[in-house]
Parts: structure tokens; C-alpha cells; sequence
């Protein structure tokens, strides 16, 4: 099965990407404007504003955007979502669903509604994006990529954060079937699969008391302090190669971007 290559180079591409308006999905829009391609931001209500500093910033590097605000666990706000991708630009050409949580708790304190928090966010909101996505980019007929935020959690379970690992490997249970699914539309769907990468997810309150930036993170997670971070803008590199034309024969994937805590 070959997932063909993608558009002539004179079109220009729209993407969306979910969780937009701060740390990896923010360096994500605007590492994607940095490639032509224009861009729809999606973030919580509450998030208004930094969507609206996003959205200036993309402008600002000559492309077009837009901030659709909406819950991406809600499917009519999913299907809102895509809808202004196309009204506004005119197609849907590449989906991140980036939007994501974390919850630090002991499994025997878990919650329902700890569980399904998280579950929601992190992986139901994935299938809701990649299904409106595969729909609008079916009737356009042109392919896609479609891309889902994964974690080293999803490969690999560590402590005290036992609903994200689940979901984080729903995930790319989630991608692998769907890449299968959507071959023969020439759309491919991949995950990124971050470790530490310091932005509001890995903050914690202890942090100033454990250590600094992350370490409160680590210190749950069994990881020593030692362990390597970087900055959202390399998570943003790789997605970028991802959503290319020539990464066509690229799908199904789940890949690592951790300074080598998982490795295989
Ligand atoms: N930071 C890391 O170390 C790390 C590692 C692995 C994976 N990830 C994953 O990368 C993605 C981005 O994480 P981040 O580190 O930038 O976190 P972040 O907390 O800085 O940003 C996440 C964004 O998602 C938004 N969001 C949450 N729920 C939403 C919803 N229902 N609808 C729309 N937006 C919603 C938040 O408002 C926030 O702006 C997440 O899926 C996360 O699990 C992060």
C-alpha cells in the first residue's frame, strides 16, 4: 500500500492545529507559517488572548491565520472547527491534534472522573480531530496529513501518571488504525512522541522546592533530575518534516523525540 505524495508546491496548504495558544502547539503554528502553510488556531475560551498574540505572530511572518476558540473534546466544536478552516482559507489540508493534559496522582487515588478528564483531553479529543479531519480531506480528495500528540508515556509507563500513560497509548493505538484506514485516501496520520519539554504541562507548584523547571515532573515519574529537556521549537521541527509533501511514504508512526529516554 503506497500513500501517495501530496500537492503541487503552488497550492498553499491549511493546517489546524488544537491546543495552540501556548508550548508545543504554539511553536507548532508557527514553525508551520515558517513552511507557507496558513493556519487555523484552536484553543479553550479562557485562552482567548494568547490565541490572538498567535494568531499576530503568524500574520506577522506573511501567512494567514485564524483563532477558532472551542473545546476539542466537543465534537460540534470539532466540526466548527474544521468548518472555518475551510470557510475562511478554503480547505483542510493538515490536522494537529496537539491539545492535551496531565494529571499527577497515585492509581489508588484515581478518581472516574480523574480518569475520564484526562482520557477526554488527551484521547478522545485526538479521535474527534482525526475524524472530522479524515472526512473534510476524503471530500477534497487531495490527501492530508493528519497528526496527533503522542508522549514518552505512550510508549512506556511511569509513575503517578498512570491516566496520561493510557492515554497517551490510546493514542497510538488510535494513529495506527487510522493510518490504515486512510492510506487509500492519501492521508497519512503519525504521532510525536515528546519526553521533557518545559512548558505549562510539565510545571508543577513544588517545583522552586524540588529542584527547578520539570522537577517535580521527574521526581513523580521515577526520571533523575539529570534527565535532558528541550525546548517546544524542536518537537516543532520534526512536525514539520511530518505534514511535508515528501514525507508521504512516512504514516502509522509514533515517533520519539525524547534525547533518547525511550529508545526503539
Ligand atoms: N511538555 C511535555 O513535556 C510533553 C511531553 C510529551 C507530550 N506532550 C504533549 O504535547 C501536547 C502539548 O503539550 P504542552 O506541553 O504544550 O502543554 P501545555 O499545557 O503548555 O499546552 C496544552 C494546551 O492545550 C490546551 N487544551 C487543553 N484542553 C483543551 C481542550 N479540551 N480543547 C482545546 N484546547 C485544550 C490548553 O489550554 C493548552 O493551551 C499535549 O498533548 C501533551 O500531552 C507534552
Amino acid at each position: 500500500m503506497m500513500v501517495n505524495e501530496a500537492l503541487p508546491s503552488t497550492i498553499s496548504r491549511v493546517a489546524i492545529v488544537t491546543g495552540a495558544a501556548q508550548g508545543i502547539g504554539e511553536a507548532i503554528a508557527l514553525r508551520l507559517a515558517d513552511d507557507g502553510i496558513d493556519v487555523v488556531v484552536n484553543d479553550l475560551p479562557k485562552k482567548r488572548d494568547q490565541l490572538d498574540s498567535v494568531v499576530k505572530a503568524i500574520q506577522a511572518k506573511g501567512r494567514r491565520a485564524v483563532a477558532v476558540v472551542g473545546d476539542a473534546t466537543v465534537e460540534s466544536d470539532v466540526v466548527a472547527l474544521v468548518d472555518a478552516a475551510v470557510k475562511e482559507f478554503g480547505s483542510l489540508d493538515i490536522m494537529i491534534a496537539n491539545a492535551g493534559t496531565i494529571e499527577m496522582k497515585p492509581l489508588v487515588d484515581m478518581t472516574v472522573e480523574d480518569w475520564e478528564r484526562v482520557m477526554s483531553v488527551n484521547a478522545l479529543s485526538v479521535m474527534l480531530a482525526y475524524k472530522h479531519a479524515a472526512r473534510q480531506m476524503i471530500k477534497q480528495g487531495r490527501g492530508g496529513r493528519i497528526v496527533g500528540a503522542a508522549s514518552m508515556a505512550g510508549k512506556k509507563g511511569f509513575a503517578y501518571v498512570s491516566s496520561y500513560c493510557a492515554s497517551k497509548f490510546a493514542v497510538r493505538g488510535l494513529t495506527q488504525s487510522a493510518a490504515l484506514e486512510l492510506a487509500e485516501h492519501k492521508i497519512t496520520v503519525n504521532s510525536y512522541a515528546p519526553g521533557i519539554i518545559p512548558t505549562g504541562l510539565t510545571q508543577h507548584p513544588d517545583d522552586e522546592k524540588n529542584g527547578g523547571p520539570c522537577s517535580t515532573f521527574l521526581l513523580g515519574a521515577g526520571l533523575p533530575p539529570s534527565t535532558p529537556s528541550a525546548p517546544p521549537t524542536v518537537v516543532a521541527e520534526l512536525v514539520a518534516y511530518i505534514v511535508k509533501p515528501e514525507a508521504h511514504f512516512l504514516t502509522g508512526q509514533c515517533l520519539s523525540i525524547d534525547g533518547g529516554i525511550v529508545m526503539g
